[in-house]
């Protein structure tokens, strides 16, 4: 059975080029071994009506990325309007930021049918379909009505919130009713889980009996299939890195104090206002730290054409200069903090020279930096992870000094726990968190989410309804029965 999956954002695969995002670096190796075809936008936007859509073919691995031009007219509303303005507020708990129009909503739903179409060209006889992501919740939906009946899966990345605040999302019944086309939904954790299976139940008034809900559609399982990382293959890079230029660089100019490290994408999700604000609590509290060490801080700009996200990067620049004005001193500054992305080599060689990787989300899906970082450290001396335990990856990293984001003077008292924490609790929490990640690779998530779609499809076609002839009234007899009297 050959594999189509479906994301926004792609990546070529080059690793030294910088990517943005844990998806596409996750999706990756799914997509070199298995040998399917990756679909996604291009980045680049086309005008007019497309009657082919437009998509640049390129060898990945065993697989092929196909680089699709969406349709210019509708890719404001659906990416910085319905998906990031609607949707990621609200799946990350953020109803208060939700501000999106009708035409935002047409155009979303204008492109998952684009989309849809587009994915016509690389269906064969027997194709299954992977659908990533809040950015197509009604694909699934779109290719059952131009007659796919193939089996469709779908995996979200972003947490899935409590039911009032997803009833906050403009026409929320009419998407997720669109969403029971899938023959299987993924999703992070067992919470993600549960709470959509409370707004199936409670909102939409259907029945969720053991994991399978049953709609017009036909059934759809719902389950958790945590995602992971390519475990060894990213301990070695991180272990060659170590000598890369910018790496070497970085180290250089430690002059012995040590390092600890953020790197998320600019978003409010990511609580590096609150992450900042507790190294500004922990040198204030502890002056004999400054100097001892400091944080590198990346923070990758995306979305910036949306005002929540212009207001965070202008809020975040100036608490960390107002945090280095009032610390740093003419040969030491507290926080570098850098507004660029880096490859995934240069990364994992960051991470491996950090004593102290800090992943502190107000709310996260999974949040791959967490894994990535534990991955990257040297067995004979590793970092520690400072974890917030609103990630996803909390469930799994529970030997890491796990935080609340929103507590500052516990997140100040954690990082300077971690900075001087003996080498053997370091080995012991660090060996925990690797056991997990090898149980719990990228290989196993893809194994596993695409058996569970195959036995899904079964059960769905084994539970279709039996088409009885219709009901006959008068019944063929009747009118014979009243001629004869
Ligand atoms: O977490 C959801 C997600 O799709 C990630 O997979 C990825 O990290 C991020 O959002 C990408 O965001 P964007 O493509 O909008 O920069």
């Amino acid at each position: 059975m050959s594999l189509v999956v479906v994301s926004n954002r792609i990546t070529r695969g080059n690793a030294n080029e910088p990517v943005t995002g844990g998806l596409a670096a996750a999706l990756l190796p799914v997509v070199e071994k298995s040998g399917a075809i990756w679909v996604g936008s291009s980045g680049r936007v086309r005008e007019g009506a497309q009657k082919e859509p437009f998509a640049e073919i390129e060898a990945l691995g065993a697989g092929a990325l196909a680089m699709l031009d969406l349709p210019a007219a509708h890719y404001g509303g659906y990416y910085e309007g319905f998906a990031n303005s609607a949707l990621w507020p609200a799946l990350h708990s953020r109803a208060d930021l939700i501000c999106v129009s009708q035409g935002d909503y047409l155009s979303y739903r204008e492109v998952n049918a684009f989309m849809a179409r587009a994915l016509l060209r690389f269906r064969k006889p027997e194709t299954a379909f992977w659908i990533q992501d809040y950015h197509f919740l009604a694909l699934g939906a779109e290719l059952r009505d131009l007659g796919v009946n193939e089996p469709i899966g779908f995996f979200l990345h972003t947490p899935w919130p409590a039911r009032d605040i997803i009833e906050g999302v403009p026409h929320h019944r009419e998407l997720v009713e669109a969403m029971l086309a899938y023959d299987l939904i993924g999703f992070q954790t067992e919470d993600d889980c549960e709470n959509f299976a409370s707004y199936i139940s409670s909102s939409l008034g259907l029945v969720v009996d053991d994991g399978v809900v049953t709609s017009k559609h036909g059934t759809t399982r719902i389950a958790v299939f945590p995602i992971g990382i390519d475990v060894e293959k990213f301990a070695r890079q991180a272990a060659k890195a170590i000598s890369h230029p910018d790496v070497s660089r970085l180290r250089r100019s430690l002059n012995g104090e040590k390092l600890a490290i953020g790197v998320d994408r600019l978003d409010y999700s990511k609580g590096l206002v609150n992450r900042v604000s507790a190294f500004d609590r922990m040198w204030t509290v502890q002056p004999s730290l400054a100097r001892t060490v400091s944080l590198l801080q990346i923070a990758t700009p995306s979305r910036g054409a949306i005002e929540a996200y212009g207001n965070l990067q202008s809020e975040l620049a100036k608490l960390v200069s107002d945090v280095n004005g009032r610390h740093g001193e003419v040969d030491w500054t507290p926080i570098r903090y850098l507004n660029k992305g880096f490859s995934q080599t240069v990364l994992a060689g960051l991470y491996r020279t950090a004593q102290v990787g800090v992943v502190t989300p107000l709310h996260d899906g999974m949040n791959l930096v967490a894994k990535e970082y534990v991955a990257a450290q040297n067995p004979a001396d590793p970092g520690v992870l400072v974890l917030s335990k609103f990630a996803g990856a909390a469930n799994e990293l529970d030997t890491a000094l796990l935080v609340n984001p929103h507590d500052i003077d516990g997140m100040a008292r954690a990082i300077a726990t971690a900075l001087s924490m003996p080498l053997l609790e370091r080995r012991m929490r660090w060996e925990a968190m690797m056991a997990k990640l090898r149980r719990h690779s990228i290989q196993q998530w893809f194994t596993s989410f695409f058996e569970t779609l195959q036995n899904a499809r079964a059960e769905r076609e084994a539970m279709q309804p039996v088409v009885e002839p219709p009901v006959q009234w008068p019944p063929a007899a009747f009118g014979q029965r009243l001629i004869a009297g």
